[in-house]
């Protein structure tokens, strides 16, 4: 798919497809005005008919518009004028991609940049139009037969999309906006494809050949710590959740160091569980296929890194990932097994299935040695945190509220947005044992507090966040699939950073 950024008159554009956005109201936007002037009043006349209300993503697709040079002009549903939330304009774009799709569409001129959205700039537009348009066009189809595939890329017809900007001062704006959406859908991209690879490809080996593989590509350092070197650091906690599995674990460690010498590293920390059966206290086998995705944390440090590296970003970030199966086996940890993490404490395995947190503990360990600026760890952690917020928000935790809000704002942003959930000492006691430091896990009462709650016994030596993606990282059902939720929040949060160090 071929971007790039244009401006001129919409009845002027000889190509398949014009998009014009309506409003609620009756309302046309400029594009769609100037169409209906050089129509004489043709799409004035269809909506007096009835056809197009313009309910936000509604869309409809019109043939043989007189006195105009496109072949077609979708209208797409822009929603109430006036009053139209950022959230909408995603949508929009969205629904007008997906309806053209099923068309003979190649070459698509949008027009709407114009939607108007007081508080978004015509980069951030821009930058959501891509990342939208990459979004609704993204497809798996990797693992499907030959005959298969073959019939999937004759139904992909849309080659290239012109972004039109209202006037030619504004196309270096649209430009930045456009590399950086490229950038990020570059990023999504990645981290949907791991997250929806099937486990017996996904394995750790495999994350680690990605990552390898992104040295050459994406000018980044990266480190592979094998089993050997990480009973010799006493990572006990991640080894004891691996010894399940003949899938040998990796600990994944990239470097994106762009920026000033003296800058102190951000770390993000990525949960690498490439298959969740649950271990010994093994899970029901309803739905048990969507714990492929619980590597979901990892994929979106990859992905970040992806974007980051490619919109060269003057920082230094790196990334942890403990990857490793959560396997029932004869050599697996049992419930009641006291493991001794790489802090010298010892946590009392009450449920296998908690597993998440017994991989990050040692990551995050592991992270001070980079004397980070900060660390943000992003985990598939628990399923109740997915019945606190349902899939729409991610769960936030931190030790530090700055660095709450700035994700906060970068996840709203970016619209892919976090809650800022309670640590409080007062759940902390959930998590005591009589055998062992702390047990594993602290009850069903608050269950996505206290996994952070235990997670934030290793933190304590810098500032860090925690963001359960358990309700965001995929879908079920019908749309089964990877978001890649969420890279959005942290590229945003990046780049923020980076812009703020840098001026
Ligand atoms: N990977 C799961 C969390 C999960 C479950 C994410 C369902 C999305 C959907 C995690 O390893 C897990 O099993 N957590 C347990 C913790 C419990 C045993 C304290 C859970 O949430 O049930
Ligand atoms: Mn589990
Ligand atoms: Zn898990």
């Amino acid at each position: 798919m071929e971007f790039s950024i244009k401006s001129g008159k919409a009845e002027k554009q000889a190509c398949d497809c014009v998009i014009v956005g309506i409003y609620e109201s009756g309302k046309l936007s400029p594009a769609a005005t100037s169409i209906d002037q050089a129509s004489n009043g043709f799409i004035a006349n269809v909506l007096k008919h009835g056809d197009m209300d313009g309910k936000l993503a509604s869309t409809l697709l019109l043939h043989r518009v007189p006195g105009i040079q496109s072949h077609r002009v979708l209208l797409v549903g822009l929603g109430k004028s006036g009053e139209a939330k950022t959230s909408c304009y995603p949508k929009a774009v969205s629904a007008s991609i997906k309806a053209l799709a099923k068309t003979g569409t190649k070459h698509v001129a949008s027009y709407l940049l114009e939607m108007d959205l007081p508080k978004e700039c015509v980069t951030w537009k821009t930058a959501q139009f891509v990342e939208a348009a990459q979004d609704s066009l993204y497809h798996f189809g990797v693992m499907k037969g030959q005959a298969t595939q073959k019939d999937q890329s004759k139904k992909e017809k849309i080659v290239g999309i012109d972004i039109y900007v209202s006037d030619v001062s504004a196309a270096d704006a649209a430009e930045t906006g456009l590399q950086q959406g490229l950038a990020l859908s570059s990023g999504v991209s990645l981290a949907k494809d791991l997250g929806n690879l099937p486990p017996n490809v996904c394995t750790p080996t495999y994350l680690a050949d990605q990552a390898l593989a992104m040295v050459k590509t994406h000018g980044l350092t990266v480190q592979i710590l094998e089993r050997e070197e990480m009973q010799k650091l006493g990572m006990g906690s991640f080894l004891g959740v691996a010894q399940g599995s003949v899938q040998p674990p990796k600990l994944i460690v990239l470097q994106h160091l762009k920026g000033k010498k003296t800058d102190k590293p951000v770390v993000l920390v990525g949960k690498g569980i490439t298959f969740d059966t649950g271990g010994i206290s093994i899970k029901p086998g309803a739905e048990m296929d969507e714990m492929k995705y619980d590597m979901c944390g990892a994929a979106s440090v990859l992905g970040t890194f992806k974007a980051i590296a490619e919109m060269d970003l003057p920082l230094n970030v790196v990334g942890i990932i403990p990857a490793c199966e959560n396997m029932p086996d004869g050599n697996a940890i049992r419930p009641g097994d006291v493991l001794t993490s790489m802090s010298g404490q010892t946590i009392e395995v009450l449920n296998t299935d908690a597993e998440g947190r017994l991989i990050l503990c040692d990551a995050l360990t592991y992270a001070e040695k980079f004397e980070p600026a900060l660390v943000i760890d992003i985990a598939t952690l628990t399923g109740a945190c997915v019945i606190a917020l349902g899939h729409h928000a991610s769960g936030l935790f931190s030790n530090q509220d700055t660095l709450a809000h700035e994700l906060i704002s970068a996840g709203e942003q970016a619209l892919d947005r976090a809650w800022h959930m309670p640590l409080w000492e007062d759940y902390q006691p959930q998590l005591d044992s009589n055998f062992a430091d702390m047990a594993n896990i602290g009850g069903r009462a608050g269950g996505s507090i206290t996994a952070a709650c235990f997670l934030s016994r290793f933190t304590k030596k810098y500032h860090w966040a925690h963001l359960d993606i358990a309700g965001t990282a995929w879908k079920s059902g019908k749309e089964k699939g990877s978001t890649g939720r969420p890279v959005p929040l942290l590229t945003g949060f990046l780049k923020n950073r980076a812009d703020k160090l840098n001026n």
